[in-house]
């Protein structure tokens, strides 16, 4: 298998379903990437699932190039999208272009992921004419949450979601190679998807996008502040890990581990020698 493109995303509409994970380190990429994912996600996520902050607009670039660099490493075949940190293209628009290079050449992201927000277009458009890969997010866009009434639903009439089919219209105009649908009902999304040329990747849009991401540490249940109804767990990873450390701490306070298995030795004649001639310890 070779190297996945956003060519070959674009490619993939109408054909088969579009996989997406999001990862932070070399080991869940490596994995991740071994099942045969077809993009992994640098997400702004890592606030949250990995460094237990509030916000995904607490993570900035250092954060994220520093996690991306480890991702990277892990990967061989699929897509690495890096997620712009709120303060790279929302604060300081005007530096977007710069830190959108600065993530892709320092980290080895093929794309980055723009949230939909005031200026969007503008620095969506900068972002493509620089030559950088652009993936859109609409809907529920967490970096700008505050705006949109919290963490709800988006496009739950008419209107709104006339204004939704709008953004997703302007971002694949602007020539970005899919979109994020997150949080919007499963009929607008498959409105969407159908008026579209370009993929789009749902979470929590229902069955009709032509993609799917899950942020992994929640289906892999590693992360449970909180659990989107969105969210399938499709294994308990936090109690297995919990079981592990249990009997990890019972069996060194009880002096069961290390057992001969994981101990080095010495030979006895080696032994014998030591101890007839004790030597200068002190
Ligand atoms: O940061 C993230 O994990 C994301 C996904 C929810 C798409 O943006």
């Amino acid at each position: 298998m070779s190297k996945i493109t956003p060519k070959d995303i674009l490619g993939l509409k109408g054909k088969r379903k579009i996989t997406m994970l999001t990862a932070y380190d070399y080991p869940l990429a490596s994995l991740i990437d071994k099942a045969g994912i077809d993009i992994i996600l640098i997400g702004d996520s890592l606030a949250n699932v990995v460094l237990g902050l509030e916000s995904t607009k607490d993570v900035g670039m250092t954060e994220m190039i520093h996690h991306s660099k480890a991702v990277s490493r892990g990967v061989k075949n699929a897509l690495l999208v890096g997620d712009m940190p709120f303060e790279s293209y929302q604060i300081n628009p005007g530096e977007s272009v710069n830190n959108a290079r600065r993530f892709v050449d320092e980290s080895k992201c093929d794309a980055v992921k723009i949230e939909w927000f005031d200026r969007c277009l503008e620095v969506t458009e900068k972002i493509i004419k620089s030559g950088i890969p652009v993936m859109g997010h609409i809907g529920l866009t967490p970096q700008t949450a505050d705006k949109l009434g919290g963490f709800k639903v988006q496009g739950k009439d008419a209107q709104a979601a006339e204004k939704l089919i709008h953004q997703a219209k302007a971002i694949e105009k602007l020539g970005c190679f899919s979109v994020v649908l997150e949080c919007v009902p499963d009929r607008i999304a498959q409105i969407i998807t159908e008026e579209l040329k370009i993929p789009t990747i749902g979470i929590g849009a229902g069955l009709f996008c032509d993609g799917q991401v899950l942020v992994t540490h929640d289906m892999l249940g590693l992360f449970d502040r909180y659990k989107p109804k969105f969210v399938k767990q499709y294994v308990n990873l936090s109690e297995s890990i919990l079981k592990a450390i249990e009997e990890y701490k019972s069996e060194v306070i009880n002096s069961k581990f290390p057992d001969k298995e994981h101990s080095f030795s010495i030979s006895q004649e080696e032994l014998d020698k030591l101890r007839a001639s004790p030597g200068d310890r002190d």
